[in-house]
């Protein structure tokens, strides 16, 4: 061959004319068992007809020399060799004519044994040989290795989330061989290239998806172990289809020109783009009561769930009543339109709506708050999500090429603002009811149902009372008994703060949600209606407690058949006094009708006759104090004795009765109710007995008095005596069994007529001496059982004048055995004079001289203390003696 080159290089340089050129492709060619093989031919500088015949042959090595087998021939159709002329009758091998001088061979199946060198052989036309007339190439055949094997992406891909287009190709590399993948999506028939990679390493991005390949939205990862990924980001339902990967080996031949040696295209699977509107939720629920309060915070979730939602930018929106209250930007800028509402033209400060806020509290949950809600407030809520997807890439930053995806309006939450009254219902039961004056009363009035009662709330009750007709006041208007206000005080009304201050009357609560009335002793004034007023507090957004609902309950009529109390009072005889000095008793007994528990006091009147005026011995109080009247004469109090003999009887006893005693005695009984223990009685009632009379006749002894003075007339410095004697005629006692008390009096004549006691000597002997104006001494005996003397020593000029003497005899009756008093005895009056002749001859010494005058005073002076000291002891020890003797026989 190197010298036939050199020959037609040689004649072509020298002779200046042509030499034939036939090339064909410069090899080595690699191709792949069971593609097709085409190579060319081509002959120019040629002489002869300008169609040119072609012959192709092959041999296993290249020499020229060696063994060649024909395969076709462009002139001759029996020119191939038997072992081929098969596969050239069945087209597996053929020759196809380009041009006049170009034919291409093709092999539509290659196989292992077709490799080697193959000739082209141009048949001389040329009128002198010249140039080459064949030339060879080498076909390398190698295995089919190509491996594509695809991952199969996620069926189903939200809206704006990406997916992995995986694809594994391989190939064993034999010869230099290289790769190439190519993605492409089909959509009904037609398909799509999206990106192609390789064989050099060189991306090419179909058109339609250049932009998103720019932006990034979609990204090649080169992978390891042959496997090739392709991210699809940000996805849209455009993206729907059917996705295919084609793997592709190439070679490079003819100085840099690729040839695609095999391909193996497989389809990855369909993915289907989930629209976000598809599962877009957005759920109200609401967390605080959709009952609210004026005041109160509107708690309302907007909850939104999505397949994508990382992937997507929210804008959530509140309205009420389809008005946008608050916006929250797909940024997150909060808007609100609330505070600028100037709809409400008069409502004024009424009108104001809450104040409302928005916030993001975790993936997809946006809370709304409106504080301070006001009944404008109230509505329908709904909350509106606008769901945006950043188109393409994440380069796109301020570009804004966003689109909204999806809108979805929420479920309705209906909020209604208003002022909820507590509701409750009231029954006023009787526990205790009166059947007759005095009795206790209690009434129940119970709060049941209670609803809508907010914490913090209260009751509070007011209890009232109608009269009935014809009792107490006007029976059309009732009255307030009192009340128990919200914080529990208890504020009587005026007309019973007095009773209930006391207890008679008391309202408490005693149960949660019952209230109680208590009347400890019911009144006839007491009947008639009670009712019930109870009223709820409830707690304002201010913190006071205003009243927000009141109840009365039905009355419930109290009222029992009055019978008005009485007593009888009945007196009798226990002893009935017949004589002086015995002892009289009689008893009231009481009998009381409509009259509950009672105490009774009691007074023991009487009178000297039925005409004269009535005295009050005794009294006994209802807690049995006794108390003598003012005309009881104060000696005599222990011979009265007032008793309660039982509950219902009183006994009046008289010991020793006299005739001054002698009238009508009886009781006058009251009967008195006590509203609660340890109260004031208050007076029910009182009667008066029947009389009794004490009445016997005096049939003792009779006595008189006289007085007798031994002088009339005394000088100064003598004793002047007086002796009263009394006698006693009739059945006259025993003289033991007699005793006086004798009393002296004295009556100045000078400087005005002033009787004035002297002195006295009990019937048991104990003298007594009254202060007197004079310095004369006196005394008083006793000379025997009926006479008693008085002396008066030293007299004195002051002690001229009148005397006399009273005397109240005693006796010891014989009928009754009891020491009996006698009326009293008057004496009648004598005179005594003291000269005063030797009180002026003893004045005259005084003036003249003063020796004379001491002289004579000390004497008398001796004269008379002697003479009072003697007498004196004589009249002291006489009668005391005497009186020891009469107190041992009263005894
Ligand atoms: C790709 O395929 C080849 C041949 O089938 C295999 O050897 C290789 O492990 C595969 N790569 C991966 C990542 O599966
Ligand atoms: C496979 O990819 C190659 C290179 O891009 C291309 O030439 C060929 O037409 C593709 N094959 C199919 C069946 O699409
Ligand atoms: C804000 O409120 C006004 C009056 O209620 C209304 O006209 C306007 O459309 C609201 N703005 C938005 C963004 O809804
Ligand atoms: C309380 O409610 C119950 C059930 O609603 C009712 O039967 C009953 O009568 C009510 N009680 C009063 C006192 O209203
Ligand atoms: C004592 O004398 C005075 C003045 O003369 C007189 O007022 C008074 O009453 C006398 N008293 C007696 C107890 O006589």
């Amino acid at each position: 061959m190197d010298r036939v080159f050199a020959l037609s290089f040689a004649l072509f340089v020298l002779g200046g004319i042509s030499a034939r050129v036939v090339k064909v492709s410069s090899g080595p060619l690699i191709r792949v068992e069971g593609q097709p093989v085409s190579i060319r031919c081509d002959v120019s500088e040629y002489g002869g007809p300008r169609e040119q015949d072609f012959e192709w042959m092959m041999s296993q090595d290249s020499s020229s020399g060696g063994s060649r087998t024909k395969i076709i021939s462009t002139f001759d159709a029996s020119y191939s060799h038997p072992s081929l002329s098969k596969r050239v009758a069945s087209g597996d091998i053929s020759v196809v004519r380009l041009h006049d001088n170009e034919v291409e061979l093709k092999v539509a199946e290659v196989r292992t044994v077709d490799a080697g060198f193959y000739w082209c052989q141009t048949p001389s036309t040329d009128s002198e040989i010249s140039g080459n007339y064949e030339e060879k190439v080498q076909l390398i055949v190698i295995p089919n290795t190509l491996r594509v094997s695809p991952q199969a992406p996620t069926p189903s891909v939200p809206e704006g989330s990406d997916f992995t287009l995986s694809c594994n190709v391989t190939r064993e590399l034999t010869q230099p061989t290289y790769l190439s993948v190519t993605w492409s999506v089909k959509r009904g028939t037609s398909s799509e290239d999206i990106l192609v990679f390789g064989p050099q390493g060189e991306v090419v991005v179909g058109s339609k998806f250049a932009r998103r390949y720019a932006d990034g939205g979609i990204r090649l990862v080169p992978g390891r172990n042959g496997v090739f990924e392709l991210v699809v980001t940000r996805v849209t339902t455009s993206d729907d289809g059917i996705y295919e990967c084609n793997g592709t080996e190439w070679t490079q031949e003819d100085g840099g020109r690729w040839v695609k040696i095999v391909e193996s295209k497989k389809e990855m699977g369909t993915v289907t783009v989930t629209p976000t509107g598809q599962s877009l939720r957005v759920v109200l629920s609401s967390t605080s009561p959709q009952l609210l309060t004026p005041g109160n915070t509107l708690t309302l979730l907007c909850s939104v769930s999505a397949d994508n939602l990382p992937a997507l930018a929210l804008e959530v929106a509140w309205l009420a009543d389809g008005r946008d209250i608050i916006t929250m930007e797909r940024g997150g800028v909060v808007i609100s339109n609330s505070s600028s509402s100037s709809s409400s033209g008069g409502g004024g400060a009424q009108g104001r709506r809450g104040e409302a806020s928005l916030e993001r509290t975790g993936a997809g949950e946006y809370r709304l708050g409106v504080r301070g809600v006001s009944r404008e407030d109230g509505g329908a809520y709904t909350c509106r999500v606008r769901a945006f997807l950043e188109k393409g890439g994440r380069s796109s930053g301020g570009g804004g090429r966003w689109h909204m995806a999806a809108e979805k309006t929420s479920n309705v939450m209906m909020a209604k603002v208003a002022t909820i009254k507590p509701s409750f219902s009231l029954s006023l039961d009787p526990v205790l009811t009166p059947q007759m004056t005095a009795d206790p009363t209690e009434l129940a009035c119970h709060v049941t149902n209670i609803t809508h009662l907010p914490p913090g709330s209260r009751l509070a009750v007011t209890w009232e009372h109608t009269s009935l007709p014809g009792v107490g006041e006007d029976p059309s208007t009732s009255h307030a008994i009192g009340s128990l206000d919200a914080h529990g005080n208890l504020i009587p009304a005026p007309s019973y703060s007095e009773r209930m201050e006391s207890g008679a009357l008391s309202l408490s609560r005693v149960q949660p949600n019952t209230f109680r009335l208590k009347v400890l002793t019911t009144q006839e004034m007491d009947m008639g209606q009670y009712m019930c007023s109870v009223a709820a507090w409830t707690l304002n957004s201010q913190g006071e407690m205003i009243q927000s609902s009141e109840l009365r309950s039905s009355a419930l009529t109290i009222r029992w058949d009055a019978k008005r109390p009485s007593l009888n009072v009945v007196a009798k005889h226990i002893r009935e006094a017949s004589v002086g000095g015995a002892t009289f008793e009689m008893s009231c007994s009481v009998a009381a009708e409509n009259l509950g528990e009672a105490g009774y006091s009691v007074l023991i009147q009487t009178q000297d006759s039925l005409q004269s005026s009535v005295r009050t011995i005794m009294t006994l109080s209802p807690d049995s104090v006794v108390q003598h009247g003012g005309a009881t004469d104060p000696n005599r109090r222990d011979s009265l004795v007032l008793t309660k003999a039982s509950s219902a009887e009183f006994r009046f006893r008289l010991a020793g009765v006299q005739l001054s005693d002698r009238g009508y005695y009886w009781c006058d009984i009251t009967a008195w109710t006590k509203q609660q223990l340890g109260q004031a009685w208050t007076k029910a009632t009182s009667a008066e007995s029947n009389k009794i009379r004490i009445d016997f006749e005096e049939n003792g002894p009779s006595f008189s008095i006289t007085i007798h003075s031994d002088a009339s007339t005394v000088y100064p410095w003598e004793t002047a005596m007086m002796e009263c004697s009394l006698s006693v005629s009739g059945s006259s006692p025993k003289k033991d069994d007699l005793a006086y008390e004798v009393r002296w009096y004295f009556t100045r004549l000078r400087g005005g007529l002033v009787t004035s006691q002297v002195a006295s000597m009990d019937r048991f002997g104990v003298v007594r001496k009254d202060t007197r104006n004079s310095s004369s001494e006196i005394s008083i005996e006793r000379k025997d059982t009926h006479t008693y003397l008085l002396n008066i020593h030293g007299t004195q000029d002051s002690d001229s004048g009148e005397y006399h003497c009273m005397a109240t005899p005693w006796y010891l009756s014989a009928s009754t055995g009891v020491w009996t008093q006698a009326a009293e005895l008057t004496s009648t009056r004598v005179f005594l004079t003291v000269k005063f002749a030797v009180w002026e001859s003893l004045k005259l010494p005084l003036l003249y001289g003063v020796s004379a005058s001491v002289g004579v005073g000390l004497f008398s002076l001796v004269l008379g203390l002697v003479c009072a000291q003697c007498c004196c002891r004589n009249t002291a020890h006489t009668p005391r003696s005497r009186n020891k003797l009469m107190d041992l026989e009263m005894d």
